[in-house]
């Protein structure tokens, strides 16, 4: 196939960040999705209504002229959080919640400690029709951080999903098979997100030839059989399974450190990444399931109207782009030949 048009997608999870940054991170994603989830992992989180409310109209001033892009607005759980919170987030027309366990990964710190503290509010979630969005890792010092998303699972996510059996619950960024089977296994209330770089790369793409830090993403990239799996998965067609990039941006300098951050800025190629990704498994008439249906419908919003055309055609992502605060930026796959372009 040498092009294809499919119903305008959606990205069900990213990172816009805040203030200058919102006037490239939002028109990137704008490009080509209709609707995206912002995770609220800023700094002080939005841990509240009305604090997603204000981020939202920022979020809204920074879309380009003539963009009906959408941000769905998540608050970030905390301990201190009450039931009440969910209340008025659903009211404030919030969809979703997002549980990092404290210190998994950037901006997490005043996150979740102790999860079972939290089933008031994951109860009032059920209530309310708020989805619970999850970052699963575990985060004790002694486990293998190659392990943390298994290990999750095991201590933590089968005991949500089986006590909260009509949350929605999204496994965010999976990176394992063990996720993708615990997904496949699960009900119909428990689905995944997949990055454009854990379908196309593994810790070898990281480690071989010397540290590249920008693959470096949390969760961490897996070995190639956990890839393998992932692929399978978004091959299969499965309406668990749903586009999300975790675009995430971080300056050059904070990426290329001696303890460099976590993410990868996709949101300039990653639908024509996970295009190339579909071609390569011969699943071309999965991807629209994957990038426009499946997220919608396990979110109970109406499908997108519109259509996005790509087209067979080579390009190269740039090496480097320039933030508004004048620091450069190494998106995902710099410098590297794309398969698939926006017609
Ligand atoms: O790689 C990541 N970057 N993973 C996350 O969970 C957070 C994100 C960020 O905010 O930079
Ligand atoms: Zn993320």
């Amino acid at each position: 196939m040498q092009k294809i048009t499919i119903t305008t997608p959606d990205d069900w999870h990213l990172h816009f960040r805040d203030g200058d940054i919102l006037n490239e991170t939002v028109p990137a994603t704008a490009r080509c999705f209709a609707r995206a989830i912002v995770m609220p992992n800023l700094v002080p989180a939005v841990t509240n209504a009305k604090l997603a409310l204000a981020y939202k109209q920022r979020i809204l001033d920074a879309v380009p002229e003539g963009s009906q892009f959408q941000p769905l607005m998540t608050l970030f759980l905390t301990n201190d959080m009450t039931p009440q919170d969910i209340v008025d987030a659903k009211t404030a027309g919030v969809v979703a919640a997002k549980l990092y366990p404290a210190g998994a990964t950037t901006n997490s710190a005043a996150a979740v400690k102790g999860i079972e503290a939290m089933h008031p509010v994951f109860a009032e979630m059920e209530k309310q029709g708020l989805l619970l969005l999850i970052h699963g890792e575990v985060t004790e010092s002694h486990i293998d951080i190659f392990d943390r998303e298994k290990v999750f699972i095991d201590q933590y996510l089968r005991k949500i999903v089986a006590d909260f059996p009509t949350l929605k619950v999204v496994f965010e960024h999976i990176t394992t098979s063990d996720a993708a089977q615990f997904v496949k296994e699960s009900s119909e209330n428990v689905a995944a997100t997949i990055t454009p770089q854990h379908l196309m790369l593994n810790r070898n793409d990281l480690l071989v030839g010397g540290v590249k830090p920008h693959n470096y993403c949390l969760p961490v990239l897996k070995r190639s059989t956990h890839q393998q799996a992932l692929r399978e998965a978004v091959a299969s067609g499965s309406s668990k399974f749903f586009l999300g990039t975790d675009s995430a941006p971080h300056a050059k300098h904070a990426k290329e450190s001696a303890c460099g951050c976590a993410g990868c800025y996709s949101a300039w190629s990653a639908l024509e990444l996970y295009t190339q990704v579909f071609d390569e498994l011969d699943a071309l008439d999965k991807l629209e399931g994957f990038a426009s249906f499946h997220g919608a419908d396990f979110y109970g919003l109406p499908r997108n109207t519109g259509t996005v055309t790509l087209e067979k055609q080579d390009w190269q992502v740039p090496e480097s782009l320039t933030l508004p605060s004048g620091d450069p930026i190494v998106p995902f796959y710099a410098g590297q030949t794309v398969s698939w372009k926006i017609a």
